[in-house]
């Protein structure tokens, strides 16, 4: 199999959009979220990112990284202002309304309307979630970690919600994320469907993994 390779010096005299090309997909596959938040003024507004990570179990905890906020960023003024946002896994279908939702569109401007997704709220959480979304997360802001090499951000918050549609629910409580039909990101542009490959017990020396 011929490989092509890149040097540092290579990469860097890469022009800019090959180079983020090429940088964006060599992670693998990244989630598909939409992130919902509420400014002080009640705009609603909705973006999407695909950093999202888990931070721990318990206390429940995510992250996702930040673009640096050297240009307005809506979705990191309101958490920052309003405390609580959502986290909603991309819908297979709906994959080129989510990558709408990374246009500029205006503060007033509610992503919501304009790329085809309805809001809904559950149990007094402020923040919108994505109807029709299979996995939905409330989070209340904890913390922000700024990275001193580039200018962008974790931000760190606590599940204080969390909505799964039932028949994605398993036995075990882990989510089977191939019945529940969501998209997965390469890069900054292309969307894909995972399906399931094998689930393992948990792996000991000694015990070569046999698919449940
Ligand atoms: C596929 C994809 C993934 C993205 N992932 C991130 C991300 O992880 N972090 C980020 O800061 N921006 C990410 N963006 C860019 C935001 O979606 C974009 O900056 C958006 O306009 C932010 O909206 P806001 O100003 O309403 O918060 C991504 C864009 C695309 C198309």
């Amino acid at each position: 199999m011929s490989y092509t390779s890149f040097s540092v010096e290579n990469l860097q005299s890469m022009d800019r959009i090959p180079r983020l090309n090429l940088i964006n997909s060599i992670s693998g596959y990244k989630p598909a979220n939409l992130i919902g938040t509420k400014s002080e003024s009640g705009n609603t507004n909705l973006a999407i990112f695909s950093s999202v990570v888990h931070i721990g179990s318990n206390p429940a905890m995510l992250a996702f990284i930040m673009r640096p906020t050297t240009v307005q960023r809506h979705s990191y003024d309101n958490i920052i202002s309003q405390k609580y946002y959502t986290i909603n896994h991309v819908p297979a279908d709906l994959t080129a309304e989510a990558h709408y939702a990374s246009a500029k569109f205006k503060r007033e401007q509610s992503e919501f309307e304009y790329c085809g997704f309805e809001e809904q709220y559950h149990d007094g959480f402020i923040a919108p979630f994505v109807k029709n979304s299979p996995v939905q997360i409330g989070l209340e802001f904890v913390e922000e970690l700024p990275i001193k090499v580039n200018g962008t951000i974790m931000m760190i918050g606590a599940v204080k919600q969390l909505h799964v549609r039932s028949n994605i629910l398993e036995k075990d409580h882990a989510l089977n994320l191939d019945q529940a039909d969501i998209a997965t990101i390469s890069g900054l542009n292309t969307y894909y469907r995972a399906t399931k490959l094998a689930k393992y017990p948990y792996a000991r020396v000694g015990q070569f993994p046999k698919a449940e």
